[in-house]
């Protein structure tokens, strides 16, 4: 697989004589938009002067009530600086000012500005919210019922894990969160977003719902034309992936699971303060040569005190909920294996074909 994208540009300090050079340029969409929380909306104004992401946007997020101050402002310029008479440096990199809690950048594709999105939001939350990559859900068999989120770099194997757990006889989950979202420290509950339409990767789509294409109206999804390749990413409402699966409230993680794609024979860390390192410091993997903290989680950590921030933020967090690491080396089928017994204990092994018997 290939992505379609390349790494995000850098974070660079956006000081206000920089920001003075923006104040004559018209930016003629703007949105607000509501990011659910367990402790209520983030609000984050988008202005633009892309028809094109502006529709995204508008068609991603839910909008907030127009009489609020925003908690943060995205500016993204359609084309590269020197079209609006700027030096080239402003194309290098994304500028934020954490004091005017704004964000600019120019020239971008819809996953950049997802990207910038989140990495707003964690910068602005309060202490007690950590935004994790990747997915919150609920595994529930005949007795029990587990809080859970998945974590683990892109192509690490979290989607397709999600897929395969739904499938097992006996299990049921219900998602609050496909790929990134809040999770107060403190308590564990996990919310989900707010996003009226998740923008997905199309291969991931197919993976929880296969037959998509045929099944859905044409207007329950669109594509993301800002990527290089059109066809790679969706914006798409999350019932019409997961179906009953999805599900719009509030659960209370129990459990973290890391995914890594290690070697066979790989041995997680066993204590406490090396795995909260590894989890820190995200995960490498050749598969897709991408490195970022906490497992690219879009986090701003230019400074040591965001950093610790960050930290802190997690080792509340692990006091509360357990931590398990899985190596996905084998097949998608043994992954779910040690998913299940690592979440809800001892598990029968699958029968033959794949489905395990009927509990
Ligand atoms: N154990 C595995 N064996 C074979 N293919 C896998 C395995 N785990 C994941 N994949 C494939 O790798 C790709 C990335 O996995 P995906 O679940 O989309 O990752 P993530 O959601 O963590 O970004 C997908 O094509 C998926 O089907
Ligand atoms: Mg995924």
């Amino acid at each position: 697989m290939t992505e379609s994208y390349g790494p995000p540009l850098p974070v660079r300090e956006l000081r206000q004589a920089r920001l003075d050079q923006l104040a004559r340029l018209r930016l003629p969409y703007r949105h607000l938009a509501a990011v659910a929380t367990p402790a209520g909306c983030l609000v984050v104004a988008f202005a633009t002067d892309s028809v094109l992401l502006s529709r995204l946007f508008a068609g991603n997020w839910a909008p907030a009530d127009s009489d609020r101050q925003p908690d943060a402002t995205l500016r993204v310029l359609a084309r590269p600086a020197r079209d609006y008479g700027l030096d080239g440096t402003w194309d290098e990199a994304r500028w934020w000012s954490s004091s005017a809690r704004t964000m600019v950048l120019f020239t971008a594709d819809y996953h950049l500005v997802k990207v910038c999105i989140r990495g707003i939001c964690s910068a602005v939350s309060g202490h007690d919210l950590v935004f994790l990559h990747g997915c919150a859900l609920s595994v529930h068999d005949r007795d029990r019922s587990r809080g859970v989120a998945i974590m683990g770099s892109s192509g690490a194997g979290k989607t397709a894990l999600v897929a395969s757990v739904s499938e097992r006889r006996g299990y049921a989950v219900r998602v609050v969160n496909d790929d990134w979202g809040p999770v107060s420290a403190h308590s564990a509950a996990a919310s989900g977003t707010g996003e009226m339409r998740l923008h997905m990767k199309t291969q991931s789509v197919l993976a929880l719902r296969p037959g998509f294409f045929a099944a859905v109206p044409p207007d329950a999804y669109a594509r993301d034309l800002s990527d290089a390749d059109p066809s790679s990413r969706l914006l798409v409402e999350p019932e019409y992936v997961y179906g009953a699966r999805w599900e719009r409230g509030i659960i209370v993680i129990d459990n973290i699971v890391v995914i890594v794609r290690e070697p066979p024979g790989w041995q997680p860390p066993d204590r406490p303060p090396q795995a909260l390192e590894l989890l820190s410091r995200g995960g490498y993997s050749g598969y897709f040569r991408r490195n970022e903290p906490f497992f690219n989680g879009s986090l701003m950590l230019r400074t040591e005190a965001e950093w610790s921030r960050e930290v802190t933020r997690y080792e509340k967090l692990l006091e509360r909920v357990s931590l398990s690491w899985i190596n996905n080396c084998g097949t998608v089928d043994e992954l779910t294996g040690k998913f299940l017994s690592a979440v809800m204990g001892q598990v029968p092994p699958p029968a033959a074909g794949g489905e395990p018997p009927a509990s």
